[in-house]
């Protein structure tokens, strides 16, 4: 017994990463509120050990000392990478070192990431095919290109006689706390949240990957973030829903607002909404969390942006909110915009420019000056109204 928690997670199958309770930021820009993990796993086979994916950056020997709990690491004959972000691949350099013995194996772009990133020596690489096998003794690892997800090299591993699917950042979720899915209560919307910031932009890849895995047997979903899922079917149809698209009668509304103008347009905007029974999820940028945004996006059907006019532009909070909406590829069909400026307008020019590349219809946009009459409040809420109908189809 060592002084780490290494739970076999199925037969053979040994949870050995690493849990970053203190990180509050990824990639410098998404939040993470509640830490995140970085999940990588041992399987032994009777005559060969595979590890699958390793840790962040700092986690080395933590995942070392995991490793050494159930094997010398001499003995470990292949390090899986099904992707080459370095919250997963950094410490393949390190264990490749440590272990002699052992082999990288990874898809052919993932081949050459390894080289790039890690100073992998070619002869110590086995690339792998959509459908390759590779044999433990008694445990089969197969290999299934699932690309985009988020790179262009990922792949999935699934251990065939255990029916587990090692997924890496594809049904992860940022959170430290849990080992299994039925540990965390309102996982999917953690989820949801990760899916909007990280899988979003690449839908039709991940639609693609559903349709791959979709006669595989799945007994237990292992990310590479967040739990590990012991009821699989839950977080497939939510998967399933989120890579079609499938939107709800929902408006995600995000604005600032300076003195008070604009927030006074959103506000009505928001009881006109829901006086017909749409659901709002409300954003002030002053204080928003992008992640939350990001999960609000995955299935809303409409946006509401309110922005004061700035400089003769959209305030640069919401500047930087439309560029997320566009970049993160959100399936919202429906948008308004609000804007109230001083002596002169535009932000919504900016606005429609920020979104025109997008697929969202507008239905709306209202640009006044100063805080809005009574006047404005019958415009804004006829505007609401137009824009629930179409929600409602
Ligand atoms: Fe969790 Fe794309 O790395």
């Amino acid at each position: 017994m060592g002084m780490y928690y290494v739970p076999e997670v199925s037969e053979g199958v040994f949870w050995v990463g690493a849990k970053d309770w203190n990180r509050r930021i990824f990639d410098a820009l998404i939040p993470l509120p509640y830490g995140t993990t970085y999940n990588a796993y041992l399987v032994k086979g009777k005559e060969k050990i595979a590890l699958i994916d390793t840790v962040n950056p700092g986690f080395e020997k933590e995942l070392v000392d995991k490793i050494s709990q159930i094997t010398d690491l001499a003995s470990l004959d292949y390090v899986i990478m099904n992707h080459a972000e370095p919250d997963h691949a950094a410490a393949i350099p390190h264990i490749m070192q440590m272990g002699e013995n052992v082999t990288l194996v990874t898809t052919e772009k993932g081949a050459k990431m390894a080289q790039v990133y890690y100073n992998v020596p070619e002869d110590r690489i086995k690339t792998v095919n959509d459908g390759d096998t590779i044999e433990l003794g008694g445990k089969t690892l197969k290999f299934i290109e699932a690309p985009w997800l988020h790179w262009p090299e990922t792949m999935f591993t699934y251990l065939v006689e255990n029916r587990v699917l090692f997924s890496c950042d594809f049904f992860g979720t940022h959170t430290a706390f849990g080992l299994y899915d039925e540990d965390v209560e309102e996982i999917l919307s953690s989820a949801k949240r990760y899916f909007g910031e990280i899988m979003m932009p690449f839908r039709n890849m991940g639609r693609k990957a559903l349709d791959k895995i979709k006669e595989l047997e799945i007994e237990i979903i292992a990310p590479s973030h967040g739990p590990i899922y012991k009821n699989p079917d839950r977080v497939l149809e939510a998967y399933r829903k989120w890579t079609a698209g499938e939107t709800e009668e929902k408006a995600i509304v995000v604005y600032i607002s300076m003195w008070n103008s604009t927030e006074a347009m959103i506000k009505t905007m928001v009881e006109t909404l829901m006086s017909e029974s749409i659901e709002v999820s409300l954003h002030d940028l002053s204080r928003a969390d992008i992640g939350e945004i990001a999960r609000d996006l995955v299935d809303s059907r409409a946006i509401v942006l309110g922005t004061p006019t700035v400089l003769g532009g959209m305030h640069p909070l919401a500047i930087y909110a439309s560029y997320l909406v566009r970049a993160l590829r959100p399936p919202l069909k429906y948008g308004v915009v609000l804007s109230s400026y001083g002596w002169s307008g535009g932000a919504i020019k900016q606005a429609l420019e920020v979104l025109g590349p997008t697929k969202i219809e507008l239905v709306g946009s209202f640009e006044i000056n100063g805080p809005p009459s009574n006047e404005d409040f019958q415009k804004i809420v006829e505007i609401g109204k137009q824009l629930s109908s179409k929600i409602k189809g």
